[in-house]
């Protein structure tokens, strides 16, 4: 007797293909969903392990080419009071981040993605990103896009509310999240990135 299943148009057989062809494109979704993931997640400035966990504590880790080399150098030396918390590290950590920071930050004659954020700068320049000029001069439009009179200090801070690649450093006007602003964070900015 032949087995059931060795027959070439058995309905057994047909299952079996359409399983397998099944457990093919789940692969192959798979695959895709993982390489489409890394391509999107892939951060466009040099990214520094200890910078993410130390800096990206408490917010977003800002890119170190947001702030001036000098900015950078302020804000380490004042980690114990910074904005009001202490963000105190050791002195080898510190180090490497200093460091890091000063070889990634913007400095004049370096060419860098962000280098229109040096326009206007000051002497000596502020520690906040959103206190340099040209990041005023990029938002001038948000306050009323949003219906805000007045905003307050840190309101511009969490760009991840607002930019939804922040975390990978890209911050075209075209990524925004769809529907920036109040209606997208239900009322508030968030603290926490
Ligand atoms: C303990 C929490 C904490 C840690 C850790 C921390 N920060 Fe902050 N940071 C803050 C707070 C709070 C603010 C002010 C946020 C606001 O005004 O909404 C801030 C603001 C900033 C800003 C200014 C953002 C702006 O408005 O443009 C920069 C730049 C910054 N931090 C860099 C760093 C760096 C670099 C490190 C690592 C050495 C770090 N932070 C670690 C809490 C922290
Ligand atoms: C409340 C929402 C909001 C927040 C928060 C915000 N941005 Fe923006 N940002 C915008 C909008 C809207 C634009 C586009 C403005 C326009 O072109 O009309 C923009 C534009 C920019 C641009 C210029 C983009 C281009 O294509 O030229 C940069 C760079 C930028 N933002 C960086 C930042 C950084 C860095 C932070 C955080 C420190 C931040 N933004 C926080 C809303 C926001």
């Amino acid at each position: 007797m032949i087995p059931s299943n060795a027959a070439p148009n058995h309905p057994n057989t047909n299952l079996l293909r359409t399983g397998i062809l099944l457990l093919v494109g789940i692969l192959l979704f798979g695959i895709y969903g993982v390489v489409a993931h890394g391509l999107e997640g892939k951060p466009e400035y040099e990214t520094n392990q200890d910078y993410i966990e130390e800096c990206g504590a408490c917010h977003l880790a800002y890119a170190p080419d947001l702030l001036p080399v000098e900015s950078w150098q302020q804000i380490m030396l004042g980690l114990e009071d910074h904005f009001g918390d202490n963000a105190e590290l050791d002195q080898e950590t510190s180090d490497i981040l200093q460091t890091y920071l000063e070889t990634h930050g913007l400095s004049r004659g370096r060419a860098s993605k962000m280098s229109r954020l040096l326009r206007g700068v000051p002497s000596p320049p502020p520690m906040r990103i959103t206190e340099l000029p040209a990041f005023l001069n990029m938002h001038y439009s948000v306050p009323q896009q949003l219906g805000v009179t007045d905003l307050k200090e840190g309101y511009l801070s969490p760009c991840a509310d607002c930019h939804r690649q922040a975390a990978e450093g890209i911050y075209d006007a075209e990524r925004l999240h769809p529907g920036y602003g109040p209606a997208n964070w239900g009322g508030e900015p968030s603290q926490s990135d």
